[in-house]
């Protein structure tokens, strides 16, 4: 077998497949593995007219299929699947060659693999790769870690498989070293919840609050999606609202179970937060309803429980109140955006990754699950000042911000009267309510814990740590 092709794909599965035909697509020779030959084959029968591949069968093969410095992909399941993956391949790989893996894999596990191989000079590259089997076919967005080296010698190709900008540009970044690839993927998941539990909440208000149907609320979210909402999950979003189920004649939104399942980036984007200590309460109310919703026994066992029915409003005021729903669901996002751009900084500085947000949020424009014209001005803001504390330090985000905020505060007491669970609005209104507080309760909470386990307090006139003898005199001490 002669060792002409400059990437290598094992796992063809849907993505692993299409993203081996991108490849192809673009030029490039790929070397084909499975670990059942027949799914290689197939490949090769459907799509070989695309491009060149080579088909291998053996692991032996495969790598004698690539072109030193070897790249090959792996596109497995998370966890053991890529561990196993790895024992197999790293054994047959020399110094310089590189493994990418392109799944959804815990940064941490990415973190020890990387350790792992450098010992072997084996160059490991965990990936983020963003947009479905569509994207990976057509142009996800890309988010390698990994050493510098590797992307010098992979970057210029994923560059020509990836989605593209607006304005063009390469929806790919080298992330930084080892891990941060895949927590940017992460984290990107975990915003990409708070979008959907956001815009759930904009549907349900629609629906309860202000009467519309599913096919009326697909036309708002059209309309919508003219403006600064403009974004791949709006769109769909009407899709899937206009569609109607063929066998009942009922909206397809009717007919489906209301329970929303997990493969766990978003859970992990929240226990990472909690570890790192940001506080990304949007995106944990998103992965929280995920959960309630899934609690069908516990739903039941409380259809009863005493509160408001929603009634809707007629129909001069609910279109009122849907351009009210658009200023809550607009500022929320941008509360959702400011925490997980926190926690990338928090990770970045955590990790000593130093990642380009600014370079983060131009790949997010195009190709991933959250792509939105909205981007281009978070890329904007942080161009302008890379240390921009939070989003709603920049002037544009605060000014609107401060525009929604009446809306935004209307749109929950609406929620509330009538009823209507909205907890990832509200997690934003009170997200950015605590942050423009002069004083938090915070200082009570350092009483209370002063007062049962002595764990001190500062003051705010002086310096040092304090006690306070709860239990005797209540003069305070020094600590
Ligand atoms: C993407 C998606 C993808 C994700 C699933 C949904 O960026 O292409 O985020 O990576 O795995 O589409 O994940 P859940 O099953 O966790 O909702």
């Amino acid at each position: 077998m002669s060792n002409s092709a400059q990437i290598g794909v094992t796992g063809l599965a849907v993505m692993g497949r299409n993203l081996a035909r991108n490849f192809a697509r673009n030029g490039y020779t790929v070397a084909l593995h499975n670990r059942t030959a027949a799914r290689t084959h197939a490949l090769v029968e459907e799509f070989g007219h695309e491009g060149d591949f080579v088909a291998t069968e053996t692991a032996k093969e495969f790598v004698e299929a690539l072109e030193r410095p070897r790249r090959l992909m792996i596109m497995v399941k998370a966890g053991e699947p890529t561990d196993a993956v790895i024992q197999e391949f790293a054994p047959l790989l020399e110094p310089g060659d590189m493994i990418i893996d392109g799944g959804n894999a815990h940064f941490e596990d990415t973190r020890r693999r990387e350790r792992d191989l450098r010992g072997q000079g084996i160059h490991f590259v965990g990936t983020g790769v963003s947009g479905g089997e569509e994207g990976a076919l057509n142009g996800p967005s890309i988010m390698p870690g990994g050493s510098k080296e590797s992307y010098a010698s992979l970057g210029p190709m994923l560059e020509k498989i990836s989605a593209k900008a607006p304005d063009s540009s390469p929806c790919v970044t080298h992330c930084g070293p080892d891990g941060a690839g895949h927590f940017v993927k992460m984290v990107h998941n975990g915003i990409e919840y708070a979008d959907m539990q956001l815009i759930g909440e904009a549907y349900q208000l629609l629906r309860d609050v202000a009467g519309y149907s599913p096919a009326q609320i697909a036309d708002i979210f059209r309309t919508w999606n003219t403006g600064r909402l403009d974004s791949y999950l709006i769109e769909i979003t009407a899709e899937v609202l206009s569609h109607v189920d063929a066998a009942t004649g009922k909206p397809f939104v009717d007919v489906v179970q209301d329970r929303a399942e997990q493969k766990g980036t978003g859970r992990w984007t929240v226990q990472i937060a909690l570890d790192l200590g940001v506080p990304v309460s949007g995106i944990a109310e998103a992965v929280f309803a995920r959960s309630l919703s899934g609690h069908a026994d516990l739903r039941a066992a409380s259809r009863e429980l005493a509160g408001p029915r929603a009634k809707p409003l007629g129909d001069s005021e609910a279109a009122a109140f849907a351009d009210r729903v658009e200023q809550a669901l607009y500022a929320s996002k941008i509360v959702s955006y400011t925490q997980g751009f926190h926690e990338i900084s928090a990770g970045s500085d955590q990790y000593d990754w130093d990642i380009d947000l600014g370079a983060v949020s131009a790949i997010w424009r195009g190709g991933c699950i959250i792509r939105a014209a909205f981007l281009d001005r978070i890329r904007a803001a942080y161009d302008a000042r890379p240390d921009l504390p939070s989003l709603l330090s920049d002037e544009t985000f605060a000014q609107e911000i401060a525009a929604a905020q009446d809306d935004w505060r209307e749109v929950l007491v609406a929620a509330t009267r009538q009823g209507v669970p909205a907890p990832g609005f509200s997690a934003a209104l009170a997200y950015y309510d605590a942050l423009r507080a002069d004083r938090l309760p915070a200082a009570l909470t350092q009483g209370q814990r002063d007062f049962f386990g002595a764990h001190t307090y500062r003051r705010v006139d002086r310096e040092g740590s304090f006690h306070t003898l709860w239990g005797g005199d209540r003069s305070e001490v020094e600590a």
